[in-house]
């Protein structure tokens, strides 16, 4: 074996006895939300993002300050669904177990097959590619589908790449399957993926989401910076906002890993 492989063993072996490197020597922070703005992307059904300027400038006690109001739909720039969102007996944004909101990164990197077809459906066949070479994927995952789609964002034309003729989207999603194998033969807690929608952009019935939600399975969606982080080896944390009754909301994700185990593209 490789000493560069032993030392990814080793780092992955005790990597496995922490909750996230942070504070530790040769511990990155990866910040993978975008922002929210009136740029933010959303389907063209949600309303729109609106920040409203409420007070800004010196008072009357002659101290500064300034705050704003928000107005802005659930699922909109990167955002977690909730399981509610497509099963009516799911778990509401804030009936989620908070311990599912931290998990190991699993990066399946589909970004050659989505630039040949942006219709491209992660299938069972990328879940056993990956791990072939990485393992069995971990209890507790948050397998993220990285099709290279964040640096479309924020242009909506590029990110849901509409054909005109039909004013049907084209990006790539999970396919129900992979979804469904996921379900019965690993323990995840979370998907996550780069684009809209954790289904392909021609989806009419959602059945990733259906297979997903019926679960209790969260799933992440525009998330940011997927080719910053490893593979294998990163710890994500992925916070949304506790909106009672929520069917999803804003969330900061964040993933943190060793250095040394930095990308391998
Ligand atoms: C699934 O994984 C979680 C940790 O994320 C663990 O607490 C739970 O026991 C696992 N369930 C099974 C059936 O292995
Ligand atoms: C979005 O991308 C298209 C295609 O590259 C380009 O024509 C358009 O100007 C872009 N829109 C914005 C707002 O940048
Ligand atoms: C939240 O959902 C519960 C259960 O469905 C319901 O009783 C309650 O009225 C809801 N609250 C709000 C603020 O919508």
């Amino acid at each position: 074996m490789l000493p560069g492989a032993s030392l990814l063993l080793l780092s992955a072996a005790l990597w496995g006895l922490s909750e996230g490197c942070w504070g530790t020597p040769g511990c990155r922070v990866v910040d993978m939300s975008h922002s929210l703005d009136t740029r933010s992307q959303k389907f063209p059904i949600m309303p729109d993002f609106h920040l409203t300027l409420l007070t800004r400038g010196i008072q009357d006690g002659g101290y500064w300050t300034e705050y704003y109001k928000f107005d802005t739909p659930e699922h909109i720039s990167t955002h977690m669904d909730a399981p509610s969102h497509f099963a009516q007996e799911g778990w509401k944004l804030n009936e989620i177990p908070i311990e599912r909101f931290m998990g190991p990164g699993v990066v399946i990197d589909i970004r050659a097959k989505a630039a040949r077809n942006p219709d491209y459906r992660l299938g069972i066949v990328d879940l056993r590619t990956w791990e072939k070479r990485y393992g069995k994927i971990p209890d507790g995952a948050i397998v993220f589908l990285w099709s290279g789609w964040d640096v479309r964002y924020p242009n909506t034309t590029l990110f849901f790449n509409t054909n005109p003729s039909d004013a049907s989207f084209h990006f790539p999603g999970f396919h129900p399957a992979a979804m469904s194998w996921l379900v019965n033969k690993r323990n995840i807690s979370m998907i996550g993926v780069d684009t809209p929608s954790v289904d392909y952009g021609p989806s009419t019935t959602f059945e990733t989401h259906q297979v997903m939600c019926k679960a209790n399975i969260m799933g992440l969606e525009m998330v940011n910076n997927l080719g910053l982080i490893p593979a294998s080896g990163a710890h994500i944390t992925a916070l949304p906002i506790k909106l009672l009754n929520g069917s999803g909301g804003l969330t900061r994700v964040v993933a943190t890993f060793f250095q040394e185990k930095n990308c391998a593209y």
